[in-house]
Protein backbone atom coordinates (compact mmCIF):
# COMPACT_ATOMS: atom_id res chain seq x y z
CA UNK A 1 0.00 0.00 0.00
CA UNK A 2 2.04 3.18 -1.22
CA UNK A 3 1.91 6.64 0.80
CA UNK A 4 1.77 9.85 -1.36
CA UNK A 5 3.03 12.41 0.58
CA UNK A 6 2.48 16.16 -1.97
CA UNK A 7 3.80 19.83 -0.40
CA UNK A 8 2.75 18.73 3.12
CA UNK A 9 2.59 21.44 5.62
CA UNK A 10 1.89 21.34 9.12
CA UNK A 11 2.17 24.26 11.19
CA UNK A 12 1.69 24.41 15.11
CA UNK A 13 0.51 27.81 15.86
CA UNK A 14 4.05 29.32 15.12
CA UNK A 15 5.95 26.48 15.12
CA UNK A 16 6.22 25.09 10.72
CA UNK A 17 6.78 21.53 12.02
CA UNK A 18 6.86 20.19 8.67
CA UNK A 19 7.73 22.09 5.32
CA UNK A 20 6.95 21.24 2.07
CA UNK A 21 7.43 17.66 2.66
CA UNK A 22 6.98 15.05 -0.21
CA UNK A 23 7.84 12.15 -0.55
CA UNK A 24 6.25 8.41 -2.12
CA UNK A 25 6.65 5.63 0.10
CA UNK A 26 6.50 1.92 -1.48
CA UNK A 27 5.71 -1.77 -0.89
CA UNK A 28 8.67 -2.67 1.79
CA UNK A 29 10.73 -1.09 4.59
CA UNK A 30 10.87 2.50 4.12
CA UNK A 31 13.56 4.19 7.22
CA UNK A 32 12.83 7.65 8.41
CA UNK A 33 15.62 9.32 9.96
CA UNK A 34 16.04 12.86 11.53
CA UNK A 35 17.22 14.42 14.96
CA UNK A 36 15.00 15.08 17.89
CA UNK A 37 12.07 17.37 16.83
CA UNK A 38 12.55 17.27 12.60
CA UNK A 39 8.65 16.29 12.57
CA UNK A 40 9.05 12.65 12.11
CA UNK A 41 6.41 11.81 14.35
CA UNK A 42 4.65 14.78 12.72
CA UNK A 43 4.43 12.97 9.77
CA UNK A 44 3.87 9.53 11.41
CA UNK A 45 0.75 11.05 12.94
CA UNK A 46 -0.80 12.65 10.09
CA UNK A 47 -0.54 9.59 8.01
CA UNK A 48 -2.05 7.51 10.54
CA UNK A 49 -5.27 10.28 10.48
CA UNK A 50 -4.52 11.33 14.14
CA UNK A 51 -3.50 14.59 13.66
CA UNK A 52 -4.74 17.22 10.54
CA UNK A 53 -2.94 18.91 8.24
CA UNK A 54 -2.38 22.04 7.58
CA UNK A 55 -1.88 21.99 3.38
CA UNK A 56 -0.79 19.76 0.90
CA UNK A 57 -1.89 16.39 0.12
CA UNK A 58 -1.53 13.07 1.77
CA UNK A 59 -2.86 9.52 0.00
CA UNK A 60 -2.38 6.31 1.39
CA UNK A 61 -3.80 3.63 -0.77
CA UNK A 62 -4.84 5.87 -3.05
CA UNK A 63 -7.43 7.67 -0.32
CA UNK A 64 -7.02 11.09 1.34
CA UNK A 65 -6.26 10.86 4.50
CA UNK A 66 -8.15 13.98 5.55
CA UNK A 67 -11.25 12.73 3.20
CA UNK A 68 -11.21 9.04 3.83
CA UNK A 69 -9.65 8.78 7.13
CA UNK A 70 -11.78 5.45 8.06
CA UNK A 71 -10.44 3.76 5.10
CA UNK A 72 -7.20 4.49 6.01
CA UNK A 73 -7.43 3.37 9.68
CA UNK A 74 -8.84 -0.07 8.57
CA UNK A 75 -5.87 -1.06 6.47
CA UNK A 76 -3.19 0.64 9.59
CA UNK A 77 -1.32 -0.64 12.18
CA UNK A 78 0.38 1.82 14.13
CA UNK A 79 3.15 1.20 16.80
CA UNK A 80 3.46 4.78 18.71
CA UNK A 81 6.65 6.30 20.14
CA UNK A 82 4.61 6.05 23.63
CA UNK A 83 2.83 3.15 23.95
CA UNK A 84 0.50 3.53 26.71
CA UNK A 85 -0.96 0.00 27.65
CA UNK A 86 -3.51 -1.06 30.04
CA UNK A 87 -1.40 -2.37 32.43
CA UNK A 88 -4.03 -4.32 34.33
CA UNK A 89 -4.98 -6.32 31.41
CA UNK A 90 -3.03 -9.37 30.30
CA UNK A 91 -1.98 -9.41 26.68
CA UNK A 92 -4.62 -11.60 25.37
CA UNK A 93 -7.19 -9.32 26.69
CA UNK A 94 -5.70 -6.51 25.85
CA UNK A 95 -5.26 -7.89 21.83
CA UNK A 96 -8.94 -8.75 22.18
CA UNK A 97 -10.36 -5.55 23.41
CA UNK A 98 -7.89 -3.44 20.66
CA UNK A 99 -9.77 -6.10 17.86
CA UNK A 100 -12.94 -4.94 19.19
CA UNK A 101 -11.59 -1.50 18.41
CA UNK A 102 -10.98 -2.47 15.10
CA UNK A 103 -14.07 -4.03 14.39
CA UNK A 104 -13.29 -7.89 13.84
CA UNK A 105 -15.84 -10.36 15.17
CA UNK A 106 -15.01 -12.58 18.14
CA UNK A 107 -14.29 -15.92 15.74
CA UNK A 108 -11.56 -13.40 13.72
CA UNK A 109 -10.39 -12.14 17.33
CA UNK A 110 -10.01 -15.37 18.60
CA UNK A 111 -7.82 -17.16 15.32
CA UNK A 112 -5.92 -13.87 14.77
CA UNK A 113 -4.87 -13.03 18.36
CA UNK A 114 -3.45 -16.98 19.30
CA UNK A 115 -1.60 -16.55 15.85
CA UNK A 116 -0.03 -13.46 17.12
CA UNK A 117 0.81 -14.44 19.99
CA UNK A 118 2.86 -17.17 18.27
CA UNK A 119 4.30 -14.65 15.85
CA UNK A 120 5.79 -12.48 18.41
CA UNK A 121 6.65 -15.56 20.96
CA UNK A 122 4.20 -14.48 23.56
CA UNK A 123 2.13 -17.06 23.97
CA UNK A 124 3.73 -18.48 27.37
CA UNK A 125 2.95 -14.87 28.60
CA UNK A 126 -0.37 -14.05 27.32
CA UNK A 127 -1.88 -14.22 30.87
CA UNK A 128 0.16 -12.70 32.85
CA UNK A 129 -0.33 -8.84 33.72
CA UNK A 130 1.37 -6.97 30.75
CA UNK A 131 1.95 -3.73 33.81
CA UNK A 132 5.28 -6.67 34.71
CA UNK A 133 6.17 -7.12 30.93
CA UNK A 134 10.25 -5.99 30.03
CA UNK A 135 10.80 -3.29 27.63
CA UNK A 136 11.21 -5.80 24.55
CA UNK A 137 7.77 -7.88 25.45
CA UNK A 138 6.05 -4.66 25.55
CA UNK A 139 7.20 -3.82 22.20
CA UNK A 140 6.08 -7.52 20.80
CA UNK A 141 3.13 -7.10 22.07
CA UNK A 142 2.60 -3.63 20.41
CA UNK A 143 2.92 -5.35 16.73
CA UNK A 144 0.98 -7.76 17.93
CA UNK A 145 -1.93 -5.11 18.37
CA UNK A 146 -0.63 -3.56 15.02
CA UNK A 147 -1.05 -6.57 13.17
CA UNK A 148 -4.71 -7.02 14.55
CA UNK A 149 -6.67 -7.32 11.26
CA UNK A 150 -3.63 -8.29 9.03
CA UNK A 151 -3.42 -4.40 8.11
CA UNK A 152 -1.30 -3.53 4.55
CA UNK A 153 0.58 -0.69 6.24
CA UNK A 154 2.54 -1.11 9.56
CA UNK A 155 4.14 2.57 11.09
CA UNK A 156 6.25 2.24 13.51
CA UNK A 157 8.06 5.62 15.58
CA UNK A 158 11.40 4.93 17.07
CA UNK A 159 10.67 1.48 18.70
CA UNK A 160 14.11 0.37 19.39
CA UNK A 161 14.66 2.88 22.42
CA UNK A 162 15.20 0.65 25.65
CA UNK A 163 15.28 -2.69 23.79
CA UNK A 164 18.50 -4.53 24.64
CA UNK A 165 21.39 -5.62 21.66
CA UNK A 166 19.14 -8.81 20.85
CA UNK A 167 15.29 -7.85 21.28
CA UNK A 168 16.60 -5.19 18.90
CA UNK A 169 17.70 -7.53 16.17
CA UNK A 170 14.80 -9.74 16.92
CA UNK A 171 12.44 -6.74 16.30
CA UNK A 172 14.00 -5.40 13.28
CA UNK A 173 13.75 -8.90 12.01
CA UNK A 174 9.95 -9.05 12.70
CA UNK A 175 9.58 -5.89 10.93
CA UNK A 176 11.42 -6.97 7.83
CA UNK A 177 9.80 -10.15 7.77
CA UNK A 178 6.53 -8.12 7.88
CA UNK A 179 7.85 -5.54 5.05
CA UNK A 180 7.83 -8.60 2.72
CA UNK A 181 4.32 -8.39 1.71
CA UNK A 182 3.54 -4.66 3.27
CA UNK A 183 4.54 -1.49 3.62
CA UNK A 184 6.29 -0.79 7.06
CA UNK A 185 7.21 2.69 7.68
CA UNK A 186 9.93 3.26 10.86
CA UNK A 187 11.47 6.15 12.60
CA UNK A 188 14.49 6.11 14.49
CA UNK A 189 17.74 7.13 15.68
CA UNK A 190 19.52 4.38 15.35
CA UNK A 191 21.62 4.55 11.43
CA UNK A 192 22.33 0.79 11.86
CA UNK A 193 18.62 -0.12 12.14
CA UNK A 194 18.14 1.13 8.79
CA UNK A 195 21.40 -0.10 7.17
CA UNK A 196 19.95 -3.62 8.10
CA UNK A 197 16.33 -2.87 7.04
CA UNK A 198 15.74 -0.52 4.67
CA UNK A 199 15.34 -0.43 1.09
CA UNK A 200 14.62 2.98 0.75
CA UNK A 201 14.89 6.10 3.69
CA UNK A 202 14.57 9.50 3.76
CA UNK A 203 16.31 12.47 6.23
CA UNK A 204 14.24 15.22 7.90
CA UNK A 205 15.48 18.19 9.69
CA UNK A 206 13.47 20.87 10.50
CA UNK A 207 10.39 19.81 8.70
CA UNK A 208 12.41 19.15 5.63
CA UNK A 209 13.16 16.50 3.58
CA UNK A 210 16.88 16.82 3.12
CA UNK A 211 17.83 13.08 1.60
CA UNK A 212 15.48 10.40 -0.05
CA UNK A 213 17.00 8.01 -1.94
CA UNK A 214 18.54 4.63 -0.96
CA UNK A 215 20.62 3.63 1.62
CA UNK A 216 23.13 3.22 -0.42
CA UNK A 217 22.73 6.67 -2.11
CA UNK A 218 23.04 8.19 1.34
CA UNK A 219 26.10 6.41 2.21
CA UNK A 220 27.10 7.85 -0.53
CA UNK A 221 27.35 11.80 0.65
CA UNK A 222 30.23 10.48 2.59
CA UNK A 223 32.11 8.71 0.47
CA UNK A 224 36.03 10.62 0.01
CA UNK A 225 34.85 12.69 3.46
CA UNK A 226 35.90 10.20 6.02
CA UNK A 227 39.55 10.65 7.04
CA UNK A 228 40.80 8.57 10.42
CA UNK A 229 43.67 9.83 12.36
CA UNK A 230 45.83 9.51 15.26
CA UNK A 231 45.78 12.79 16.82
CA UNK A 232 47.13 14.04 20.64
CA UNK A 233 44.99 13.66 23.22
CA UNK A 234 45.32 17.87 23.64
CA UNK A 235 44.40 18.31 19.67
CA UNK A 236 41.22 16.41 20.41
CA UNK A 237 39.66 20.29 21.20
CA UNK A 238 41.50 21.92 18.13
CA UNK A 239 39.90 19.24 15.38
CA UNK A 240 36.51 19.30 17.34
CA UNK A 241 36.07 22.44 16.73
CA UNK A 242 36.87 22.33 13.41
CA UNK A 243 35.25 19.45 12.10
CA UNK A 244 32.96 16.39 12.49
CA UNK A 245 34.23 13.83 14.76
CA UNK A 246 32.10 10.71 14.26
CA UNK A 247 33.96 8.54 16.64
CA UNK A 248 37.06 8.58 18.52
CA UNK A 249 38.80 5.91 20.73
CA UNK A 250 42.48 5.93 22.88
CA UNK A 251 45.57 3.57 21.70
CA UNK A 252 48.36 3.76 23.83
CA UNK A 253 48.43 7.04 24.94
CA UNK A 254 47.34 9.15 21.56
CA UNK A 255 44.05 8.53 20.29
CA UNK A 256 42.36 7.45 17.10
CA UNK A 257 39.57 9.03 15.28
CA UNK A 258 37.50 8.79 12.13
CA UNK A 259 36.20 12.46 11.10
CA UNK A 260 33.95 13.75 8.15
CA UNK A 261 35.03 16.81 6.28
CA UNK A 262 35.95 18.31 2.69
CA UNK A 263 39.33 18.54 3.12
CA UNK A 264 42.17 16.18 5.20
CA UNK A 265 41.90 17.19 8.70
CA UNK A 266 45.30 18.63 9.63
CA UNK A 267 46.72 17.03 6.51
CA UNK A 268 47.00 14.14 8.24
CA UNK A 269 44.13 12.27 7.41
CA UNK A 270 44.11 8.78 5.56
CA UNK A 271 41.06 8.39 3.11
CA UNK A 272 38.51 5.84 5.04
CA UNK A 273 35.37 3.69 3.60
CA UNK A 274 32.24 5.59 4.58
CA UNK A 275 29.38 4.04 6.45
CA UNK A 276 26.02 4.90 6.46
CA UNK A 277 26.12 6.58 9.55
CA UNK A 278 28.68 8.95 7.86
CA UNK A 279 26.67 9.30 5.02
CA UNK A 280 23.76 10.80 7.33
CA UNK A 281 26.17 13.28 8.88
CA UNK A 282 27.71 14.52 5.83
CA UNK A 283 23.86 15.07 4.51
CA UNK A 284 23.30 16.54 7.62
CA UNK A 285 26.31 19.03 6.97
CA UNK A 286 25.88 19.64 3.62
CA UNK A 287 22.08 20.46 4.66
CA UNK A 288 23.33 23.35 7.03
CA UNK A 289 26.20 24.95 4.73
CA UNK A 290 22.92 25.19 2.39
CA UNK A 291 21.29 27.53 5.14
CA UNK A 292 24.53 28.99 5.99
CA UNK A 293 24.14 30.11 2.41
CA UNK A 294 21.06 31.39 2.62
CA UNK A 295 20.69 33.10 5.59
N1 LIG B 1 1.27 18.95 19.71
C1 LIG B 1 2.23 19.83 19.42
N2 LIG B 1 2.08 21.14 19.72
C2 LIG B 1 3.05 22.03 19.42
N3 LIG B 1 4.22 21.73 18.83
C3 LIG B 1 4.43 20.44 18.52
C4 LIG B 1 3.45 19.42 18.81
N4 LIG B 1 3.94 18.23 18.37
C5 LIG B 1 5.16 18.51 17.85
N5 LIG B 1 5.45 19.82 17.93
C6 LIG B 1 6.69 20.46 17.42
O1 LIG B 1 6.88 20.03 16.10
C7 LIG B 1 8.26 19.79 15.82
C8 LIG B 1 8.44 18.35 15.36
O2 LIG B 1 8.20 17.45 16.44
P1 LIG B 1 8.16 15.88 16.30
O3 LIG B 1 7.72 15.32 17.59
O4 LIG B 1 7.37 15.53 15.09
O5 LIG B 1 9.70 15.53 16.01
P2 LIG B 1 10.43 14.10 15.99
O6 LIG B 1 11.25 14.10 14.73
O7 LIG B 1 9.45 13.02 16.18
O8 LIG B 1 11.40 14.20 17.23
P3 LIG B 1 11.95 13.01 18.20
O9 LIG B 1 13.10 12.42 17.46
O10 LIG B 1 12.40 13.75 19.41
O11 LIG B 1 10.83 12.06 18.47
C9 LIG B 1 8.99 20.14 17.10
O12 LIG B 1 9.43 21.46 17.00
C10 LIG B 1 7.93 20.00 18.17
O13 LIG B 1 8.21 20.84 19.25
MG1 LIG C 1 9.25 11.51 17.51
Amino acid sequence: MDIEIEHLVKDFGRVRALDDVSLHIERGMFGLLGPNGAGKTTLMRIITTLLPLTSGQVKVGGKDVMRDPGFVRRHLGYIPQDFGFYRSLNAYELLDYIGTMKGLSRAERQREISTLLEQVNLTKDAKRRVGGYSGGMKQRLGIAQALLGNPQLIVVDEPTAGLDPEERIRFRNLLTHLSGQRTVLLSTHIVADIEASCSAVAVLKQGRVIFSGTPDQLLRHAEGHVWQLEIEPREYETLESAYRIVSSRAVNGHMQVRVVARENPLKRGAPAPAGLEEGYIAAMSRAEEKEMRHA
